[in-house]
């Protein structure tokens, strides 16, 4: 399988600074790469000289076998980006920014308005054409951001969180959208603080910290590496802590973490939650299938375990 983005000992400073530190990995072509991590954690940092808006400060980047130091303007022509940032001319109306970004790509003119106005349809924007970028809601502007990156039928396309602020239907409808592009040879690569929609889309993914990558594999692999097993999530209001505690003491497969939401017993088989639960006196909230963000949590060092 051709790879379409190689980094080898990325790195980029800000001064003193380090934010993303020697990250290599590669971006093979069709498949949906998912770049995870903390706030601040580099991500949209690297995705930032990915296309050449930050110049790394060393190692290899390739993108198209193209080096974005040096080729920006042609790498940005066949990628369509969703940046963190809407980046919208906010003087102007939806209709002007799709125009402006369509003649930056080069549509041929005859073109533009059909690719438009089907975009536009897409994502439910079309009776907004007219209005200004400042009457748009938070949800919108992002959904413009989002049809904008597909004009031109980009091959690669980078989604720097592209669902913040939408609500639940649009969502799915983008994550519909998602599939489909790459049903149709599409590559891409997302960032999400939404596990959930990480273990979605994504073929792939890093996980970064503090500008490291930390972990790399399939949401599959990376849960059976890291979290393997069934989660019973116990109310902090209805059990003690010594309790669930003390369980994963005298069972020596079983792990004890919390949280916000409660306290956690992981265990390799659902079978041994299930065997555990007359051991303590109240029910659990939740039994579930340890996921994504357990991997996330417990990676990035920001679960607590029974010793912090
Ligand atoms: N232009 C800049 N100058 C100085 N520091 C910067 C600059 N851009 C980013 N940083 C720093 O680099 C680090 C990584 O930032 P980055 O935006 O890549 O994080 P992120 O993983 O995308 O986080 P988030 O999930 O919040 O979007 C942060 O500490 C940030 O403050
Ligand atoms: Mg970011």
């Amino acid at each position: 399988m051709s790879v379409v983005v190689s980094a080898k000992g990325v790195e980029k400073k800000f001064g003193d600074f380090t934010a993303v530190k020697n990250t290599t990995l590669n971006i093979r072509q069709g498949e949906c790469f998912g770049l995870l991590g903390p706030n601040g954690a580099g991500k949209s940092t690297f995705i930032n000289m990915l296309y050449g808006v930050v110049r790394r400060t060393s190692g290899e980047l390739k993108i198209f076998h193209m080096d974005p130091n040096i080729e920006s303007r042609s790498i940005k022509k066949r990628v369509g980006v969703v940046t963190q940032e809407n980046a919208l001319d906010e003087s102007l109306t939806v209709w002007e920014n799709m125009m402006i970004y369509a003649a930056f790509l080069s549509i041929p003119r005859e073109k533009r308005k059909d690719q438009i106005d089907s975009l536009l349809k897409f994502m439910n924007l079309d009776h907004k054409k007219e209005a200004n970028i400042r009457h748009l809601s938070g949800g919108m502007r992002r959904r413009l951001v989002f049809v904008r990156a597909l004009m031109g039928n980009p091959e690669f396309i980078v989604l720097d969180e592209p669902t913040t602020g939408l609500d639940p239907a649009v969502r799915h409808l983008l994550w519909g959208k998602v599939k489909e592009l790459k049903n149709r040879g599409c590559t891409i690569l997302l960032t999400t603080h939404y596990m959930h929609e990480a273990e979605v889309l994504c073929d792939r993914l890093v996980i970064m910290n503090k500008g490291d990558v930390i972990a790399e594999g399939t949401p599959k692999e990376l849960i059976n590496k890291y979290t393997p097993g069934y989660v019973a999530v116990y109310s902090a209001q209805k059990t003690t802590e010594e309790q669930i505690n003390s369980l994963s003491t005298k069972k020596p497969n079983f792990l004890f973490s919390k949280d916000s939401t409660g306290f956690h017993l992981r265990a390799p088989t659902l079978k041994d939650l299930i065997d555990s639960r007359q051991e303590i006196t109240s029910e659990p909230d939740q039994i579930r299938p340890a996921n994504l963000e357990d991997v996330f949590l417990k990676t990035t060092g920001q679960e607590l375990s029974a010793d912090d």
